[in-house]
């Protein structure tokens, strides 16, 4: 006969083995691949002049910034640094201001003398730089499909039921974006996972003063993307390709599976 405490011990042993699959990264990123530039170059001034002057860039909206420095004439060749950063739409203004700047030395870091490259940071803000314009940016690149898992695998779990789950809140989002024209900054909704096993947190959003077409191609895309890829699979994933993002999250139920505690 197990003691009542055994099977609080158990049951604590359970919670903790399952939570510590979720520890969540705090950031992630992809290192361009152009490879390096020189150091002293005319390219690093610039970049450095352009991350500098980002995040205090003038701009339209709170949550997108876009700027684009360059420095004409010399060694025969324009040098022009470009840079983008995108918070998702429910992080505050200083908060999303703050991230973008600490992005800027993050990604430095994490990606040293590359000439683009693309981070995700704190869970709030997204953050690219390149040699060459993202103008184009529904016409990917595919390497420039960019998709950080926010958190561990899903295991020991009905992947299938998750991944219609987010299939149909991510095309529920963008039926209602495409309703009501594109008006909000982001589109999100919490579903209830089959049998209650948790919540599913989607959220869908476009860069400003693109067409609602190129809107919506981009984030149709990224959910034929996210299926194929994750499928289900990651407790949360943030995708970004310049001019959407998609993030969700799974928040599970912690149920103690039946018949464990009697062995
Ligand atoms: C960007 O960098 C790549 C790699 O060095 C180079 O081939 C390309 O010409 C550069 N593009 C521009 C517009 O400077
Ligand atoms: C680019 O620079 C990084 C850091 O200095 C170095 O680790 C890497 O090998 C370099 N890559 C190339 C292609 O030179
Ligand atoms: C550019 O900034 C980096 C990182 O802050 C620094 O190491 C480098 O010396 C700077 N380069 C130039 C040319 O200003
Ligand atoms: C969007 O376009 C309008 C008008 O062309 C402009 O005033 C605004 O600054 C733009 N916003 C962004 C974020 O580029
Ligand atoms: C970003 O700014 C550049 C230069 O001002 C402009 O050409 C480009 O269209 C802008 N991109 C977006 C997505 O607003
Ligand atoms: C460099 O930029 C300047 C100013 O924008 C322009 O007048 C010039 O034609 C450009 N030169 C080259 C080689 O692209
Ligand atoms: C992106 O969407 C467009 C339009 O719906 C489609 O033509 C294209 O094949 C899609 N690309 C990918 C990689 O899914
Ligand atoms: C997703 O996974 C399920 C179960 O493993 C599989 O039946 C389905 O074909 C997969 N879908 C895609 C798009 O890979």
């Amino acid at each position: 006969m197990i003691s009542p405490n055994w099977v609080l011990v158990l049951f604590q042993f359970y919670i903790v083995t399952n939570l510590s699959g979720l520890t969540f990264t705090h950031g992630d990123h992809v290192c361009g691949y152009r490879g390096n530039y020189t150091q002293n170059s005319a390219f690093e001034k610039i970049l450095n002049r352009t991350l500098s002057a980002l995040p205090e860039a003038p701009k339209g909206d709170d949550f997108f910034y876009n700027y684009t420095s360059s420095n004409p004439s010399q060694d025969h060749e324009n040098t022009t640094a470009y840079a983008l950063a995108l918070c998702p739409g429910d992080v505050q203004d200083e908060s999303c201001k703050g991230c973008v700047k600490s992005a800027t030395e993050r990604l430095r870091q994490d990606c040293p003398k590359q000439i683009k490259a693309t981070g995700w940071y704190y869970e709030r803000c997204m953050f690219s730089y390149s040699n060459t314009s993202f103008h184009d940016m529904v016409n990917y690149d595919d390497k420039d499909v960019l998709s950080f898992p926010t958190a561990s695998y899903i295991t020991n779990w009905n992947i299938i039921s998750v991944a219609e789950s987010l299939e149909n809140s991510f095309k529920e989002l963008q039926v209602k974006a495409a309703t009501d024209g594109y008006s909000k900054r982001f589109y999100s909704e919490t579903n209830i996972l089959p049998s209650s096993r948790g919540n599913i947190e989607a959220t869908i959003q476009c860069i400003p003063n693109i067409s609602h077409s190129k809107c919506d191609e981009c984030l149709g895309n990224a959910t034929n993307y996210l299926g194929t890829s994750y499928n289900g699979s990651a407790e949360g994933v943030v995708y970004y390709r310049y001019s959407c993002l998609l993030k969700y999250q799974v928040y599970l139920v912690q149920i103690p599976p039946s018949g464990s505690l009697c062995f």
